[in-house]
C-alpha cells in the first residue's frame, strides 16, 4: 500500500505509457498478420504482456526488449495449438477478442485469467460468437471464463450489439476475418475504433458508418509499424491532478486524442477546465496531441449518453474531480462501471463516502454534489488498477493522508504510476 498527502504545487512534464487498447491490437494483429510488426511504445503493463503470453504460447515469436517490440506473424491460418491453458490474467481486452480469433482456428483452446477475470461477463461475446457458428462454452456454465474455444468454419452475421463494447464489436470483427461473408456489428453508441483503424491498416476491408462497422473475411493480413500514442485513459489522472491542485501546470506529452476516447477532453471542457491540445498530429493510424493543464476551478455537468463509451475508463477519475467541482455532477447510462475489473460505481461511492464526500450511488451511475472538502482516509481498490490512481488523484487534493490499499494493482495499465506523481510534485 502506498500513503499520499495534499500537494501545494505540480509541475512539469511528462509522458505516459503507451495505450492499452492499442498495444493489445497490435500484438494480435501483428501475430496474425504475415510479416514483421515492429511496435514503438508499446505498454509493459500487465494486461499487454498476457497478450503477448498467449500468441507466443501459439508459436509466434515475439521479441521484446522492454522498448521495441518485434513480431514475427504467422499470416492468418498460421497459430499453432497451444499446448497449455491460455493464460489472459486480469486482461477483458485479451480474453474477448483472442475469442473472435480463436473461434476461426482449426484446433481447441482452453483460456481462463485471475479471479476477477473469472468473474467478468463472457455472455456477451458467447452469444454472438455462437450466431457465427462458433463452438464456444464457459467450461463451469456460469457465462465467464475458464471459456473452451473448438475452432469451426464461421458465417458472417449481422449482429446488433445491446452494448456499446469495443471488446464485444472487435470480436465479432476478427471472426469475421475468417467467416463466409461481411460480418457487420450495430452498437447503441459508437464505442473505441482502435479495432476498425488498426485492421484496415493491416490491409483488412474494414467499413465504419456511424455506429455500425463491418469486415469482408481476409485471405492475409499484413505486418506494419506501429507507434503507440500515450494512453488518454492513463493521461486522465495528470489531468485530473493538474485541474485540482491549486498551483499547477502539466504539460503531458504525446497523448492519444482519437474522438471515440477523447470524453474526458469534453467533459473538462464543460466543467471549465483550463485545458490546451497543443502539437496536434497523426500517429500510424491514430490522432495524438500534447496536453497543457492548469489549476481551474471547476464546475458540475451532466454526463450521459453517446459520451458514455468515449470515457468509460475514465469515470472514476472524473467522479473524483466532481467533488471538487460547484454544483451537481449527474453521470447516468453508465451501468457498464458495474462490470469492469470492480464494479465501479459501488467502489467510488463508498471510498469517495469515506472522504467526506457526497456521493449518490445510482443503478447507472452517480450523482455527485460537489464543494464538501474531503479528507484522507485508508481506501480499498479491490484489485482495480483505475481505482487505485483515480484515489492517489483525490489524495493529492485531500486533508491529511490517504492510505491507497493494493496499490501494486497500478501495473496492469501504468507501472510506475507513482513515481511519475513523485517527480512532479
Ligand atoms: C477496451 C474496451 C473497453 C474498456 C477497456 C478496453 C478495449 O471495454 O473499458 O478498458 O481495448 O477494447 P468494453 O469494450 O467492455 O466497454
Amino acid at each position: 500500500m502506498i500513503t499520499l498527502t495534499k500537494a501545494a504545487r505540480l509541475r512539469g512534464e511528462l509522458t505516459v505509457p503507451g495505450d492499452k487498447s492499442v498495444s493489445h491490437r497490435s500484438v494480435m494483429f501483428g501475430s496474425i498478420a504475415r510479416g514483421t510488426t515492429e511496435i514503438t511504445g508499446f505498454l509493459q503493463g500487465a494486461d499487454c504482456l498476457s497478450t503477448i503470453g498467449c500468441f507466443s504460447a501459439m508459436g509466434v515469436e515475439i521479441e521484446n526488449d522492454g522498448g521495441r517490440v518485434i513480431v514475427h506473424g504467422r499470416g492468418l491460418r498460421g497459430l499453432r495449438q497451444p499446448d497449455r491453458v491460455l493464460d489472459c490474467g486480469n486482461s477483458g481486452t485479451t480474453t474477448r477478442l483472442i475469442s473472435g480469433i480463436l473461434s476461426g482456428q482449426n484446433f481447441c483452446v482452453t483460456l481462463t485469467g485471475d479471479a476477477s477475470i473469472q468473474k467478468r461477463p463472457m455472455k456477451r461475446i458467447i452469444t454472438p460468437l455462437r450466431m457465427m457458428g462458433a463452438d464456444i462454452v464457459s467450461i463451469n456454465d456460469n457465462d465467464c471464463a475458464p471459456l473452451r474455444i473448438q475452432g469451426k468454419p464461421l458465417q458472417g452475421i449481422h449482429y446488433q450489439s445491446p452494448v456499446a463494447s469495443a471488446q464485444v464489436k472487435s470480436a465479432l470483427l476478427l471472426a469475421g476475418l475468417y467467416a463466409e461473408g461481411e460480418t457487420q456489428v450495430t452498437e447503441p453508441a459508437l464505442s473505441r475504433n482502435h479495432t476498425e483503424l488498426m485492421l484496415r491498416y493491416f490491409g483488412a476491408e474494414v467499413d465504419s458508418r456511424d455506429a455500425t462497422a463491418s469486415i469482408r473475411p481476409a485471405d492475409e493480413l499484413y505486418g506494419r509499424k506501429i507507434h503507440v500514442p500515450g494512453d488518454i485513459s492513463s493521461a486522465a489522472y495528470f489531468i485530473a491532478a493538474g485541474l485540482l491542485v491549486p498551483d499547477a501546470q502539466l504539460l503531458i506529452r504525446n497523448v492519444g486524442i482519437n474522438p471515440t476516447r477523447d470524453g474526458i477532453l469534453r467533459v473538462c471542457r464543460m466543467m471549465g477546465a483550463d485545458l490546451t491540445l497543443l502539437n496536434e498530429s497523426h500517429d500510424s493510424a491514430e490522432p495524438v496531441a500534447d496536453l497543457l493543464v492548469r489549476s481551474s476551478s471547476l464546475k458540475g455537468c451532466t454526463i450521459e449518453g453517446a459520451l458514455i463509451p468515449t470515457l468509460i475508463d475514465e469515470l472514476p477519475v472524473i467522479a473524483v474531480m466532481a467533488c471538487f467541482a460547484r454544483g451537481e455532477t449527474l453521470i447516468r447510462d453508465a451501468a457498464e462501471l458495474k462490470v469492469k475489473e470492480s464494479n465501479r460505481i459501488r467502489v467510488m461511492t463508498e471510498n469517495l463516502t469515506a472522504m467526506g464526500a457526497d456521493v449518490t450511488e445510482t443503478d447507472d451511475g452517480m450523482i455527485i454534489r460537489g464543494g464538501r472538502p474531503l479528507h484522507g482516509a485508508s481506501v480499498p481498490c479491490h484489485m482495480d488498477h483505475r481505482i487505485a490512481m483515480s484515489f492517489a488523484v483525490a489524495a493529492l487534493a485531500a486533508e491529511g493522508e490517504t492510505v491507497i490499499q493494493d496499490s501494486e494493482c497500478v501495473n496492469i495499465s501504468y507501472p510506475g504510476f507513482f513515481e511519475e506523481l513523485e517527480k512532479i510534485r
